[in-house]
C-alpha cells in the first residue's frame, strides 16, 4: 500500500522504515527540510540500534522516500499517518502543544481526493481525532476520508523490535473501511494471531496515556520502595524482584533509579492529569506520580553530597551517561539535565562522558567538562557517578578506574553493579547504589 507518514522523528522515521519492510510503498515526509536532506543522504539525524540498516535497505529496493512536500507525498497515498511532535505546550502546564497535528490536518485538507484514511500516531490528548475530522471537513466539505486513532508504544532504544514484535496494536476507528485499511497495514505482524485492539476513536487516545501513566507509576513505586529500604536496612531491589514475580504485578518497570524522564512519560503523564482534572474526575496516583518524580532528581543531589561526605564544593565529579536511558541520543527530560547543573551550582566540577549523548548536552549545559571516554572522566575524580545504564559502563575495568580517580565513592544511580558490588568493595570502592544500604 502507498502510505504516507507526516513528521519523521523518532517515531514517524522508525515507522516509516518498519512499514517499508512490511512490503508498503512509503514516503517520510518532514517540514525539516535539513532533516529531509540528510535522510536523502543515507543520514540518519537520531541514534536508534538497526535503524540505519533498515532505512538503507529499503531506500535501496525503492519502498522507502524521503521529500519536504506534503502536497507531492500525498498524491496517490491510501493512507497518511500523523507522526509529529505533541510538546508540552507552555513548561510545567501540562497542556499538549497542538499546532503541529493540527497544523498537519489543515495542509493536508483541501489536497484530499480520493478516500483517505488520516491516522493519527501521535500521543494526543482524548478528543483530537474528533477535532482533526471537524477541522478536515470544515476546510474541503467534499472530502472523502476517515480518522482513525492509531497510537505508537515504542521505546527508544529498542523501537526497532517494539515496532515490529508488538504486545498490541491499538486502533480506533469509526468505520469498517478504515479498519479495513488498518487491518492490511498491519497484516504483515497479525501472521500468528490478530494484534490487532479495534476500539473507537477517544478509547484508543484514552489507552496511549493511561498505559505511560501505569508505567510512569510504577517506577516512582520502586523509586519510594527504594527510598524506605534504605532507611530500613532491606535490600529493595530484591524486594521489588520478588514482588514482581508476582503475575499480576510483573517484573518490568520497576528498576529504581534518578527518576523517569524522556520525551514522553513527563508530558504525557501531564497531559492525562490535566485531562482529569478539567473532567472533574482526578487521577490521584497520576498526580502524586508527577509530584515524587519531579522531586526525584533533588533526592539524586542529597544521595551525592551525603555520599561524598557533605562537601561537594571545589571537588571533582565523574558522570558516566547524560542520555535519560541507553541505545539513544536524546536527552529530552534526562535526570542528567537537573542533576548535573544542581551539583555544579554547588561548587563541583563535572567531566562527563556519554556514548551517544555529548554532541547535544554540549549545546544544553556548558559548564561540563566533556571527556572521550569513561577512563578519561575518572581522571582525578573525587567520586564517579552512573547517570545512564549504557552496557560499556557494565564491563569497565574498575581496577583502572581506582587508580585513575583521587577518591573512591561510586554512586550508581543504576545499580549496574549492585550484583557485583562486593568485588567493586574489594578494589576499594565505597559503594553507593539505589534501594539498598548495608
Ligand atoms: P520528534 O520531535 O522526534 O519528530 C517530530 C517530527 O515532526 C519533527 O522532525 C518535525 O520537524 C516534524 N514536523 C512537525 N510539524 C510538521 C509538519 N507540519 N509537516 C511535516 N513534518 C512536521 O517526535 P517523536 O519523538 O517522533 O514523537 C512524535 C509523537 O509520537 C509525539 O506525539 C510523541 O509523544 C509520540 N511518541 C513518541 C515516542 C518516542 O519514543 N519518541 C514513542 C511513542 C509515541
Ligand atoms: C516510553 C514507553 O515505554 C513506550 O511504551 C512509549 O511508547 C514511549 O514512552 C512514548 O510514549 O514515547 P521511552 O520513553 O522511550 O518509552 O523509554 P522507557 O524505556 O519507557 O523509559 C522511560 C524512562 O523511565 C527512562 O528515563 C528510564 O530510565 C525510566 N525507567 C524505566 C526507570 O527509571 N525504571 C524502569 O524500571 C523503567
Amino acid at each position: 500500500m502507498r502510505i504516507a507518514i507526516i513528521g519523521s522523528g523518532y517515531v514517524g522515521l522508525v515507522s516509516g522504515a518498519c512499514f517499508a519492510n512490511f512490503g508498503h510503498e512509503i514516503i517520510c515526509v518532514d517540514k525539516n527540510k535539513e532533516k529531509i536532506k540528510r535522510l536523502k543522504n543515507g543520514e540518519i539525524p537520531i541514534y536508534e540500534p538497526g535503524l540505519k540498516t533498515i532505512v538503507k535497505e529499503n531506500v535501496a529496493s525503492g519502498r522507502l522516500i524521503f521529500m519536504d512536500n506534503i502536497q507531492e507525498a500525498i498524491q496517490g497515498v491510501k493512507a497518511i499517518f500523523i507522526a509529529v511532535g505533541t510538546p508540552e505546550s507552555r513548561r510545567g502546564e501540562g497542556y499538549a502543544d497542538m499546532k503541529y497535528v493540527f497544523g498537519v490536518a489543515k495542509e493536508i485538507a483541501p489536497l484530499i481526493k480520493d478516500y483517505t484514511v488520516i491516522i493519527d500516531k501521535s500521543t494526543v490528548p482524548v478528543g483530537t481525532a474528533d477535532r482533526v475530522n471537524e477541522i478536515i471537513s470544515e476546510i474541503n466539505p467534499q472530502a472523502n476520508f476517515d480518522v482513525v486513532s492509531n497510537p505508537e508504544f515504542l521505546r527508544e532504544g529498542s523501537a526497532i523490535e517494539d515496532f515490529e514484535r508488538p504486545d498490541r496494536i491499538v486502533v480506533g476507528a469509526n468505520s469498517e473501511k478504515s479498519l479495513e485499511i488498518m487491518n492490511e497495514i498491519y497484516s504483515p505482524l497479525n501472521v500468528s494471531r490478530n494484534q490487532i485492539v479495534a476500539v473507537d476513536l477517544r478509547t484508543a487516545e484514552m489507552v496511549k496515556l493511561i498505559s505511560n501513566a501505569f508505567l510512569s507509576i510504577k517506577i516512582v513505586f520502586a523509586n519510594e520502595v527504594a527510598d524506605l529500604a534504605e532507611k530500613i536496612h532491606a535490600d529493595g531491589i530484591k524486594a521489588l524482584i520478588a514482588m514482581g514475580m508476582d503475575g499480576r504485578i510483573g517484573e518490568k518497570f520497576l528498576h529504581p533509579g534518578p527518576g523517569y524522564g524522556g520525551s514522553c512519560f513527563p508530558k504525557d503523564t501531564k497531559s492525562i492529569e490535566k485531562t482529569g482534572q478539567e473532567a472533574g474526575a482526578h487521577l490521584t496516583l497520576v498526580e502524586a506520580a508527577i509530584k515524587a518524580n519531579s522531586g526525584r532528581k533533588a533526592g539524586m543531589v542529597r544521595k551525592i553530597i551525603e555520599a561524598m561526605g557533605e562537601k561537594i564544593s571545589g571537588k571533582k565529579i565523574a558522570c558516566l551517561g547524560l542520555t535519560f536511558k541507553p541505545n539513544t541520543d536524546d536527552l529530552r527530560e534526562s535526570p542528567a539535565l537537573v542533576i548535573l547543573p544542581s551539583l555544579i551550582e554547588k561548587g563541583a566540577q563535572i567531566r562527563a562522558y556519554d556514548p551517544k549523548g555529548m554532541e547535544e548536552s554540549k549545546k544544553i549545559i556548558k559548564d561540563i567538562k566533556y571527556r572521550n571516554s569513561s577512563y578519561e572522566a575518572c581522571e582525578g575524580a573525587d567520586c564517579l557517578v552512573i547517570m545512564t545504564e549504557w552496557d560499556e559502563f557494565r564491563g569497565l575495568d574498575l581496577k583502572k578506574i581506582k587508580n585513575l580517580m583521587k577518591g573512591n565513592i561510586i554512586v550508581d544511580l543504576r545499580n549496574i553493579y549492585y550484583k557485583k558490588r562486593k568485588n567493586v568493595e574489594d578494589i576499594g570502592f565505597e559503594y553507593i547504589g539505589v534501594g539498598f544500604k548495608e
